[in-house]
């Protein structure tokens, strides 16, 4: 089987439902059919300045929701890269094999470091890349299923891994991006020009999936449009009816165009109320099943031992690997 790597960051009480559509639906759709690793990449989490025990909290709710949406731990291998020392020690050597101008001009480093101006942004940050490029490489991923806004670290973590194993000997598979052509990216509901996003859009951009039903409706309602009234798909001219018509789809499996026709005549007002009412019956089971598994950390903290212990095993020998052909010598 081919073997499949992705993760999520623990840097909010609640996914939303552009993490869930880009990402972690394709992540439950793969378990069956590839030889899966999913993780919580809280070493990433405190590239930016965060609270100890809000993120403890929110690595558990993390688990919590990727279990309730549907991952199953018999099924794939789920667990938290702090657990598996072997991504920070892999990151050191790819970092020594990355350009500093190469790591500059990485754009997702670029806008977080200008939102929190030049003195605040850390080495960790800038470094970013270069540890998610160590969590692929670890796993000899063949495929990384991730949402858009991930293609450029996917094209570093290949160009990493081609010129190690150009360089030093093969030691690495060279992954494809698993990008879904729908619901790449979902966008922010108050500014339909920019992608939904934990860090950067205002709460009333955002549905979160932990969100009262209720919070989710308000928002969709308040969601910005245009000025025309027919509903059509049209991202260019209409981004934030398409965005609406995207997600409806996505939640309802059904086809963009059937949804146009369906509501050919009706007005925008109508579309976001059943859009809410889409959404409404996604997560209210999902909300119960979160609670289910938040009230036995128990089971959480066991499921991640045991998550953990299948990651080293896969971690350890890559990285044996790199050691020796890189030169370093072996313990005892
Ligand atoms: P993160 O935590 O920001 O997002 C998790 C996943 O959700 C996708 N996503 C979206 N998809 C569609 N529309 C959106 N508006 C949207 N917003 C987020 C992301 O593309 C991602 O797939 N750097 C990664 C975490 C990471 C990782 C890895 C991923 C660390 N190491 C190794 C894959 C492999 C991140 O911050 O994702």
């Amino acid at each position: 089987r081919q073997r499949v790597l992705s993760g999520i960051q623990p840097t909010a009480d609640s996914f939303h439902l552009g993490n869930y559509l880009g990402a972690v639906r394709q992540w439950v759709a793969m378990q069956d059919s590839y030889d899966a690793f999913y993780f919580i990449p809280d070493l990433h989490a405190i590239t930016v300045e965060h609270d100890p025990k809000t993120l403890a909290d929110r690595t558990r709710n993390a688990v919590a929701q990727l279990l309730a949406l549907g991952l199953d731990a018999e099924r794939c291998t789920l667990f938290v890269q702090s657990h598996v020392p072997e991504h920070a020690q892999l990151e050191w050597v790819l970092g020594c094999l990355t350009g500093f101008g190469e790591a500059s001009r990485m754009t997702q480093f670029k806008d977080k470091a200008a939102r929190q101006g030049a003195d605040r942004a850390t080495v960790g940050l800038f470094t970013y890349p270069i540890l998610q490029a160590a969590d692929i490489l670890l796993y000899q991923a063949d495929g990384v299923p991730v949402g858009e806004d991930q293609r450029q670290h996917l094209e570093l973590t290949r160009d990493l891994a081609q010129r190690f194993n150009t360089r030093f000997g093969k030691a690495f598979t060279v992954p494809e991006p698993f990008i879904p052509s729908g619901n790449a990216k979902i966008q922010d509901l108050q500014d339909p020009s920019a992608k939904m996003s934990k860090s950067a859009s205002s709460p009333a951009g955002i549905i979160e999936l932990l969100d009262e039903p209720k919070v989710s409706a308000k928002k969709i309602r308040s969601a910005v449009t245009d000025t025309e009234r027919e509903i059509r798909f049209d991202p260019e001219a209409k981004p934030g009816i398409s965005n609406l018509l995207t997600i409806y789809s996505a939640l309802t499996d059904r086809k963009v165009s059937e949804i146009e026709a369906d509501y050919a005549g009706k007005g925008y007002g109508d579309l976001k109320k059943d859009l809410a009412e889409v959404v409404a019956q996604f997560v209210e089971p999902l909300r119960e099943r979160v609670r289910t598994y938040r009230d036995d950390p128990a089971e959480l903290d066991r499921v991640l031992a045991r998550g953990a212990t299948r990651a080293r095993e896969v971690a350890g020998a890559t990285l044996a690997v790199v050691h020796e052909k890189i030169g370093f010598l072996p313990p005892t």
